[in-house]
């Protein structure tokens, strides 16, 4: 691929933010058709710099060539109108739009007199959406469609630009394992019509998977560009974090105690679905100083099990839960704090972050009233518990006082785990927590994990990758439609039965 002429050259690109260096001289090529995937650790600047070719950011030292020519753009239109595009890690539809009209924004087709051509658009839009196995109504408020839909619709607005490079950032981290592979399957056809991906992934299975050659970003710095075929996922870690990363073992055995939570009979109804039932008859304890995995696909009632405990259901459930040994039945997460009972959620723009509020406000705000004495704050003590988490999870920020916006996505879901690990709860249900988290900080969370239990806290953790809860729990549940449909031991589980398990009711009930 070499041999031809880059479609991109990133020549010196530095990028200064208050107090961090983003982009430090940063120079490599991308060549016409090839997919270039961009590794490094959270906060290494990988999505700051798919910002600068894509003219999001504008301001920045160095120079961007295009096919040859030095481009400078001034905003998104500047940059689709020469073929870039975007798909941001956090996407960027208007919610309260459909699909058809967020693929033509800001380029609506009009039949005249200037009004809106609402069928032109939707049948173009049908067409793309279509062309994507994508089979969602163009008329669909893109608020209202799963994540997988809504990305899928962002690539329906790329293709309508007729992009030639398109750049897509942890495309995959929310998507269930059949959206996976008809996105794999959507790339693989852009490919074959010449388009060039730029692509960010923390997962290395899927980078060998999908690449031509591999660029690795360290601290802003540009460690090495390498050919797939003669690397290895080893390799490319070792390159993003600059040592060596341990396998976590952690197998030296923890003390589990007696049952502190125990959940029976669980049931949540889901009117008007053909399931009738998004948890049914679900019934498990959980002991102290435990890890409990829950495995399932996605849709197998995961969330909405935490969910119920935590007091976040939108819905009532029937069944009981008790914790050490007294009903609980919370109405409101903030009763589930005072009881001990934390969540991190699986979905952080939404339900997580404070988009408005500081790096510190969004770890102490469940905890500020520690930090209360005589109806003041004690900004000492508040710092402080803010400091001591951004040291213990390594949040990567400028300062506690930087805004939750201005972290890489990685840095926002450690700052979130922080805020709920300074309520001390003594149960703490992670909902896929290291989604966009990268290899070396996933594997201090799983040894903090493991810390956190031998202190006590138990912990329920569903994730959507198999080999981490095979890594960490001490138990895994399986889920299948709404209903526990397997249990194992640590040490008889398997990803085979566990894949089995998950995918038991559904061929029952297609049989
Ligand atoms: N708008 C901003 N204001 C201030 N600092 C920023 C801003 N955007 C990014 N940064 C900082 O620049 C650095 C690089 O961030 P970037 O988002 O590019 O990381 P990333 O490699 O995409 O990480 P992740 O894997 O977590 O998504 C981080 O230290 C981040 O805090
Ligand atoms: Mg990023």
């Amino acid at each position: 691929m070499p041999d031809s002429e880059p479609i991109i050259r990133i020549d010196h690109i530095t990028k200064v933010f208050p107090g961090v260096v983003a982009l430090k001289d940063v120079a490599f090529e991308v060549f016409p058709g090839e997919l270039h995937s961009i590794c490094g650790e959270n906060g290494a600047g990988k999505s700051t710099l798919m910002k600068i070719l894509s003219g999001v950011l504008t301001d920045y030292e160095g120079h961007l060539l295009l096919k040859g020519q030095t481009v400078r753009f001034q905003g998104t239109r500047d940059a689709e109108a020469a073929g870039i595009s975007i798909i941001h890690q956090e996407l960027n539809l208007v919610e309260e739009l459909s699909a058809a009209a967020n693929i033509f924004l800001g380029r609506e087709r009009t039949r005249g007199f200037g009004f809106l051509d609402n069928r032109q658009m939707e049948k173009e839009a049908a067409s793309l959406l279509s062309q994507l196995e994508c089979d969602i109504s163009p008329s669909a408020l893109a608020g209202s469609l799963r994540v997988g839909d809504q990305q899928l619709l962002e690539i329906a607005k790329a293709l309508s630009l007729k992009t030639e490079i398109l750049i897509m950032d942890e495309p995959t981290s929310a998507l269930t394992e059949s959206e996976v592979d008809r996105l794999y399957r959507v790339i693989e056809r852009l490919q074959k019509q010449g388009v060039t991906i730029l692509y960010i992934s923390h997962k290395m299975d899927e980078v060998f998977r999908l690449s031509d050659r591999i660029t690795v970003l360290r601290d802003g710095q540009l460690v090495k560009t390498l050919n797939k075929s003669e690397t290895n996922a080893k390799e490319i870690t070792h390159l993003m974090v600059g040592r060596e990363i341990e396998a976590v073992h952690l197998d030296s055995v923890r003390e589990i105690g007696q049952p502190i939570l125990e959940v029976k009979n669980l049931s949540l109804p889901w009117p008007g679905h053909a399931r009738a039932w998004r948890l049914k008859d679900v019934s498990f304890e959980l002991q102290r100083g435990e890890i409990l995995g829950v495995a399932g696909l996605m849709g197998a009632g995961r969330t909405e099990l935490l969910e119920c405990i935590f007091g976040a259901s939108p819905q009532p459930y029937t069944g009981h839960i008790t914790l050490e040994g007294q009903p609980i039945r919370f109405r409101h997460p903030a009763e589930a704090k005072d009881a001990g009972v934390a969540m991190v959620t699986e979905d952080r723009k939404r339900l997580g972050i404070f988009s408005q509020m500081t790096v510190r406000e969004n770890i102490s705000i469940c905890t500020l009233l520690q930090a209360v004495s005589a109806g003041m704050v004690r900004r000492g003590k508040e710092s402080l518990m803010v400091q001591g988490s951004i040291q213990k999870l390594g949040v990567k920020t400028a300062s506690a006082e930087s805004q939750i916006t201005s972290l890489s996505g990685g840095n926002q879901q450690k700052t979130i785990i922080g805020r709920w690990l300074l309520t001390n709860p003594k149960v703490l249900l992670l909902d896929d927590p290291t989604r966009g988290i990268d290899v070396g900080a996933k594997a201090e969370l799983y040894r903090l994990m493991d810390q956190l239990c031998r202190e006590g806290i138990s912990i329920i953790l569903t994730s959507s990758e198999l080999p981490e809860l095979l890594t960490v729990s001490d138990r895994i549940l399986v889920m299948a439609e709404g209903r526990l449909s397997a249990e194992f031991d640590r040490k008889d589980a398997t990803e085979q039965k566990i894949m089995e398990a998950a995918t038991q009711t559904i061929q029952h009930a297609s049989a």
